[in-house]
């Protein structure tokens, strides 16, 4: 028996998610009505967009973000190797495809310089789904190290939706503007299970785009041009509403956005909750010859970090990493693996043909990563016996 019992994920839910769901049953509106727009406000607030819209799911607000782009069939959209499918699947929902890139071997994100070089040499190419991997964001604006992604997408003409399922709240530069705020990209984030705060399932699209946000709210409710809320609150007959367009059903819950508001107002508390979590991983796990710990982009501080996820890279000659994950769980020890890379999956490699010598920076990341706990119920004595764990098995 492990002397400790430690979960790679624990969800914190005892703030006021009982009292905002009784709200809702109260209300008798369990579909998408007061919660909901409550959620959306305040998300909106939070992270300083003008049009915040709750789906059902983040792979919800992605495939509405890029149908709003108007990505159609033929197209191609750029992504990085190393996420999590829902990335790439919704390109195909489309009919698009996508051409995946490899990503920076130290910070696993993708790099602006790459996405410039793919999108000259590939004139189908019409946007990019940048990932704010593990939490930390990408290099959207221009500094001292290059330039950032708005500035090369807007040179080529691409349009950006931003993969933020792990990056909420996470900041675009040191003490600079959050991520979701910027006015021209559609970034859109999960609320699953798992995330850094959770609805259960649920997601949102935050965009400055007037437009954008007019066309995913019809699309994300059939490609009705008027709000269920609206059709039966409004004075004008509720049947009385066209159909402009064949459209989805991602509307969210107000059962579950009652679940979401709640944990949106612990969402700094649980930042630093997890920020804690790194800073006690990195003194112990910094100087271990055979591990990496994750790196910080340039231009990053740990407090513009949600830190979603803490993943470690087993180097070259160092311990295997599956042997590792197993001698980790037979010590009680919770890990997970993100990811393994699209390029080796099975439905993109065939399809696209695609070969891992083509992505050699991201397969530096893939043969050895794993990531540890990390969430603000995580205890320091429990940090401390991770990584005493890991300095006897891979030290
Ligand atoms: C990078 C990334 N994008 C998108 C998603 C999809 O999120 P959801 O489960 O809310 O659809 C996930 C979920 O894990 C993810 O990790």
């Amino acid at each position: 028996m492990p002397a400790l019992k430690i979960p790679f994920a624990k969800v914190v839910c005892d703030g006021r998610e009982l009292q905002y769901i009784r709200e809702a049953l109260a209300s008798g509106w369990l579909t998408t009505a007061g919660q909901c727009r409550a959620f959306e406000e305040a998300f909106g607030r939070a992270v300083n967009a003008v049009h915040a819209l709750a789906v059902n799911s983040c792979t919800a607000a992605l495939h509405l973000a890029l149908e709003a782009a108007g990505v159609t069939a033929g197209d191609e959209v750029i992504v990085p190797a190393l996420t999590f499918t829902a990335t790439a699947e919704v390109v195909r929902y489309l009919g698009a495809d996508p051409v995946i890139a490899d990503v920076d071997g130290e910070t696993g994100l993708l790099k602006p310089e790459t996405v410039r070089d793919l999108a000259r040499a590939r004139p189908r190419i019409k946007a990019v789904i940048p990932v704010h991997y593990g939490g930390q964001s990408v290099r959207m604006l221009t500094d001292e190290t290059g330039p950032g992604l708005l500035e090369t997408a807007r040179e080529l003409g691409l349009k950006i939706i931003e993969d933020a399922a792990h990056a909420f709240p996470a900041r675009y530069r040191a003490g600079g503007p959050a991520v979701g705020s910027l006015a021209e990209t559609i970034c859109c984030f999960s609320f699953y299970a798992n995330k850094t705060i959770t609805s259960g399932e649920g997601g949102l699209l935050a965009t400055g785009s007037a437009e954008a946000a007019r066309r995913a709210r019809i699309m994300r409710m059939h490609g009705i041009d008027r709000e269920v809320w609206d059709r039966f609150t409004a004075k004008t007959p509720s049947w009385q509403y066209d159909v402009v367009a064949p459209g989805y059903k991602y509307n969210l819950s107000d059962v579950l956005a009652a679940i979401g508001r709640a944990q949106l107002e612990r969402a700094e508390e649980f930042r630093r909750g997890r920020e804690r979590c790194a800073r006690r991983y990195l003194a112990a796990l910094g100087n271990m010859k055979n591990l990496a710990p994750p790196r910080l982009r340039a231009g990053l501080t740990s407090a513009d970090h949600s830190w979603h996820l803490f993943p470690v890279v087993s180097r070259p000659g160092g311990p295997d990493r599956d042997r590792l994950i197993e001698e980790l769980a037979a010590r009680g020890i919770g890990t997970s693996v993100h990811y393994r890379p699209l390029h080796r999956m099975k439905s993109y490699a065939e399809r696209y043909r695609l070969s891992p010598e083509a992505f050699p920076e991201t397969e530096k990341i893939w043969a050895g990563t794993f990531s540890l706990p990390i969430y603000p119920a995580l205890t320091d004595e429990e940090i401390d016996y991770i990584c005493a764990a890991l300095a006897d098995l891979a030290g």
